[in-house]
């Protein structure tokens, strides 16, 4: 026997069903309300007359999901299943990308034929060359690449066009190898410099930094420390359940729209300095701080003041109340690749300082604010010479298998329907025409 929630409305009571996840998570089905006694369920606003109202979606399901799971309170992460810790530590980002969108990690013949896919898919329409020559010089590359990933659509229409389970591993494939050359001519093109084509001896991570930083006649030098650091960044991005930019993919894919065309929607919100923008909004964050001779102190307390308009950037999340996992293995990759390139960085040190700083103020501590994915993040994209412009494309590439793996998760599931909330209208009542010769 389900458990049931009762809701008492206008002298009626309701039942309603209380789902629960294999995590023991528990959501009130609102598809399956039923007036206590009756037989037939049916919508809460069928039975009620009443919707919920729940403005930014904090205490709403929009889905189950296989994929990834969150334990906020704890600080838990896992791509179906595995933690994220573990996979950090013993996977790479295209065999995590595997897992998130096909539910197994992959057999070494599974890992050979993705990576052929991958390759296969690696070099864009020849034609798109034109498109990149339209923007004009300095365009943020999040607007470039989600326009990009929709100007690639329009070269292979027919197979993008509707989802197909037969062709949809390929179709995967070449949208993730392509975000990635993408990113990469757009970095290029941004700089006024020659486009840098993939180069097959390449595995993913590596032919991104091969076509980032590779000249006509001097090949990158490959050091395997920073594509390591850089593809464990691509996998600590590659999902986190249903954040904005996910649902965004969700809601564009409901509507039967291409991956392609879900995913450039995807882009765009990740740019917001809220979501993924926020890894660039922390490294200016922390340059300012260091220019204004701060050592963080100044600016913890601005940040704690409403009217401030400052914001400890890097800190705080929706669903995590404790040390996002993410950012403690990007902290320990820091002091890592700074080691490894003798290096150290003035705004890495600004930042532990701020974190030991709010970790010690009850104004964060009582919010229980702590540091999120992208507090660390851009110091590691620093060191490797990623300009911090580029820093959100970074986070969209690694997001892309999670977008994909939702994207194929919601077209696969026969009970989707087209996304389309309800609201409550507070504005005017019906009201007359008011001639122009009557206006005020
Ligand atoms: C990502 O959803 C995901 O999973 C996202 C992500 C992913 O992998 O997809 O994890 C990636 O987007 C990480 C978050 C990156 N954004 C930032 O680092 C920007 C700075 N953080 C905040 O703007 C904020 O913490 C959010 C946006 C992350 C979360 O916002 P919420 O849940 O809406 O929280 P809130 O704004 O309602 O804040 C609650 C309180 C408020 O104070 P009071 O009104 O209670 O007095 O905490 C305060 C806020 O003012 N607060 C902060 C703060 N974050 C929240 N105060 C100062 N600095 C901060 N960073």
């Amino acid at each position: 026997m389900s458990k049931m929630a009762k809701l008492e409305l206008d002298g009626k009571v309701y039942e309603l069903p209380i789902v629960e996840g294999s995590e023991g998570e528990k959501a009130i089905d609102l598809t399956r309300c039923v007036e206590l006694g009756g037989t037939k369920p049916g919508d809460l606003r069928a039975k009620t007359g009443c919707i919920t109202l729940d403005p930014s979606l904090g205490n709403t399901g929009s889905c189950s999901s296989n994929i990834t799971f969150i334990d906020g309170e704890r600080g838990i992460l896992r791509y179906r299943g595995i933690p994220i810790e573990e996979l950090a530590e013993k996977s790479r980002f295209i065999e995590a990308a595997y897992l998130l969108i096909f539910g197994k990690l992959p057999t070494s013949l599974e890992t050979h034929m993705f990576s052929q896919m991958l390759e296969n898919h690696e070099l864009l329409h020849e034609d798109m060359k034109f498109h990149f020559q339209g923007f004009p010089p300095y365009s943020h590359p999040m607007a470039i690449l989600s326009s990009m990933i929709n100007a690639t659509g329009c070269f292979y229409h027919d197979k993008i066009e509707h989802y197909n389970p037969d062709t949809f591993k390929d179709l995967a494939a070449m949208l993730l190898s392509q975000v990635r050359t993408i990113a990469a001519f757009s970095y290029r093109k941004s700089r006024g410099l020659p486009i840098i084509y993939p180069d097959p001896k390449y595995k993913y991570t590596a032919n991104f930094l091969h076509m980032m930083f590779s000249l006509p006649y001097k090949e990158y030098e490959m050091r395997p420390e920073v594509v390591s650091a850089l593809d464990t960044i691509f996998l600590l991005h590659a999902d986190h359940e249903q954040n904005c930019s996910t649902s965004t993919v969700r809601t564009v894919a409901s509507s039967q729209a291409s991956l392609f065309a879900s995913a450039a929607a995807g882009v765009c919100a990740l740019w917001g300095p809220l979501h993924g923008g926020a890894n660039q909004a922390v490294i200016e964050m922390l340059s300012d701080i260091h220019r204004s001779g701060d050592d963080g102190t100044r600016f913890i307390e601005d940040a704690k003041k409403k009217d401030s308009g400052k914001r400890l950037m890097g800190f705080g999340h929706r669903i995590y109340k404790n040390y996002d996992p993410r950012a403690k293995i990007i902290k320990a990759k820091c002091d890592e690749i700074l080691n490894s390139m003798k290096r150290s960085d003035p705004l890495l040190d600004i930042a532990k300082k701020l974190e030991e700083a709010a970790l010690q103020d009850p104004y964060f501590v009582e919010r229980r604010l702590y540091p999120n994915v992208d507090f660390y993040s851009g110091i590691i994209m620093r060191a490797i010479g990623i300009p911090v412009e580029m820093f959100t494309v970074i986070f969209a590439i690694g997001r892309t298998p999670g977008w994909i793996a939702n994207f194929k998760e919601l077209a696969e599931d026969k009970t989707t329907r087209i996304n389309r909330p309800r609201q409550v209208y507070i504005g005017q009542t019906l009201s007359p025409y008011t001639p122009k010769q009557d206006r005020t």
